[in-house]
């Protein structure tokens, strides 16, 4: 079994419930997932895992939410090469800035070395009607640590 950390941050719930289906589709490829909120989330888990889902909604101006700040920071502070990332989130297309948090964290890999292992997901506010690409994402995800672990 493949282990994947799962993160996620979420005020009113949109990015939650997509957590919920990335984790239903990583669960369906036989992997092990522990899922947590990230104001739960010790930064030092992230050295724990060497596959990692990260999940926020945006806030401000294309901002992170403020709750996700304390382990965006950590990241800063690390080396990821050994590590696999997908990113998600859900934002409102109202905003100049669509899920601007999605980016900022694909970004913040990229700088540490870490993979961003495929397309990061994002979803205009709540998952209806797009459960199956979130699942997809999952089972995505849980392919390719699969693939890169086991060659
Ligand atoms: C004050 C405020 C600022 C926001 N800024 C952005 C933004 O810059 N870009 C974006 O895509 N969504 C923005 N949003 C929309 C939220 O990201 C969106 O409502 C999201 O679905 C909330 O996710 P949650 O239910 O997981 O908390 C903003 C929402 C609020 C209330």
């Amino acid at each position: 079994m493949k282990d994947v950390l799962l993160v996620y941050a979420s005020m009113s719930g949109n990015t939650e419930a997509i957590a919920d289906l990335i984790e239903e589709g990583l669960k369906e490829e036989k992997v092990n997932v522990t899922k947590i909120d990230v104001i739960d989330c010790d930064p030092d888990m992230l050295n724990a895992f060497n596959a990692i889902v990260l999940g926020a909604y945006t806030w401000g101006d294309g901002e992170l939410p403020d709750e996700f700040l304390d382990l965006y920071d950590e990241m800063a502070t690390l080396d990821l090469s050994d590590k696999q990332f997908a990113v998600f989130g859900s934002g409102d297309t109202a905003y100049e800035i669509f899920c601007g948090a999605v980016d900022l964290l694909e970004a913040m890999v990229e700088e540490r070395n870490g993979v961003v292992a495929q397309q990061g997901l994002k979803i205009e506010l709540s998952p209806d009607g797009e459960e199956e690409e979130c699942k997809e994402f999952g089972r995505q995800f849980a392919k390719t640590v699969n693939l890169k672990t086991s060659v």
